[in-house]
């Protein structure tokens, strides 16, 4: 067994959060040599919940979870942590944006970001799902001076996943037996899911799906699949999410198979001709716990403008909660 790892989860007794909680304890994310502490986070009015999971998560007896801290107050649960998961935030109801949340969730990160910096272990790598991701985790990095911004990052993987599945579908094959998918951009209706780049059993799946499945069937599919969900269960995705985030954490630390790539919402550095200054979402190969942009795909005419329009959307939000930064 390893030396115990610290791992915070913020909204621990929300729908996501009480997913994520017994995998990670479980060590399905980190591994089942390495033993977690687990440092929950919630408002106080949910502290009576919040109690009911930590009695759930000793009644599992996991040979991985070494201790649970339950706490109102986001120093202490970010106190030396290793690893954060953001995810307490509101989420949206039918007819809503992610980005109509930002308002009232830019707080939540401002304040969190600076608990991080103050609090959290320097290396601390952090995943924001609450929504709207993106701008989340740039307004949590942003008041997190003294660690490095390529430590926040968004969760996108939730919408590579549908994208993986939904064209497994239409093949007739399972999700393993597609790789190299792309979603770039926001976790929001302007997000463009890439099939270009995409291999089906080792072969290029452009040209086994039509443009017209591509424009008016799988991408709006994929857009819109969020609020789909809503619509269907009258809450937002909880268990897919939280198996994403868990996807997500566990390819940043173990790394991504050789010949395939994975989407995580990050920092931009100019790579796509993608503007400095916003969480946008790339392919990126992860090796010995850091990531690093899948460079020199050629791009569609077609597909470097939806890139732009999800571009333009998160420079909007930027704009929009720029006192914050
Ligand atoms: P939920 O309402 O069930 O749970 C949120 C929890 O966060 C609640 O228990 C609440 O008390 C807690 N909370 C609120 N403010 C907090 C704060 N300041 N500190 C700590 N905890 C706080 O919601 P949910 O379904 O678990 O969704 C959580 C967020 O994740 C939403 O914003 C949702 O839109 C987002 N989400 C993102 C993705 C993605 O792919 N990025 C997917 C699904 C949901
Ligand atoms: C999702 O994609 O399921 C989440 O972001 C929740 C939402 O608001 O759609």
């Amino acid at each position: 067994m390893n030396k115990p790892v610290r791992v915070t989860i913020t909204g621990a007794a929300g729908q996501i959060g009480y997913q994520l909680a017994f995998r990670i304890a479980s060590g399905q994310m980190l591994g089942k040599n390495q033993p977690i502490i687990l440092q929950l986070l919630e408002i106080t009015p949910a502290l009576t919940a919040l109690k009911g999971v930590v009695m759930e998560l000793e009644d599992c007896a996991f040979p991985t979870l070494n201790n649970v801290i339950a706490t109102d107050d986001a120093n202490t649960a970010f106190k030396n942590s290793d690893y954060g998961l953001l995810v307490g935030a509101m989420p949206r109801g039918p007819g809503m944006e992610r980005k109509d949340l930002l308002e009232a969730n830019a707080k939540i990160f401002t304040q969190q970001g600076k608990a991080i910096n103050d609090h959290a272990n320097k290396n601390i790598r952090v995943l924001v799902v609450g929504n709207p991701a993106n701008t989340n985790a740039l307004i949590a990095s942003s008041n997190a001076p003294d660690i490095s911004s390529e430590n926040f990052t968004a969760m996108t993987r939730l919408d590579h996943n549908r994208a993986k599945a939904y064209i497994s579908k239409k093949i007739g094959v399972t999700s393993n037996d597609i790789l190299k998918m792309t979603i770039w951009g926001n976790h929001s209706a302007t997000q463009y899911p890439d099939i270009d780049h995409v291999l089906c059993e080792g072969q290029p799946i452009v040209g086994k799906v039509t443009q017209e499945w591509l424009e008016s069937d799988f991408i709006p599919t994929i857009q819109q699949r969020g609020a789909e969900i809503i619509k269907a269960r009258g809450a937002s995705s909880a268990a897919s999410a939280a198996s994403a985030a868990i996807d997500h954490m566990h390819n940043w630390v173990n790394g991504t198979p050789k010949d395939d790539w994975v989407s995580m919402g990050i920092p931009s550095d100019g790579s796509y001709d993608i503007s400095p200054g916003i969480v946008y979402s790339f392919p990126v190969r992860c090796n010995k716990g850091k990531y690093q942009i899948v460079h020199d795909l050629k791009l569609s005419e077609f597909s470097k403008k939806r890139m732009q329009i999800t571009e333009q959307e998160l420079r909007e939000e930027r704009k929009a909660i720029e006192d914050l930064l």
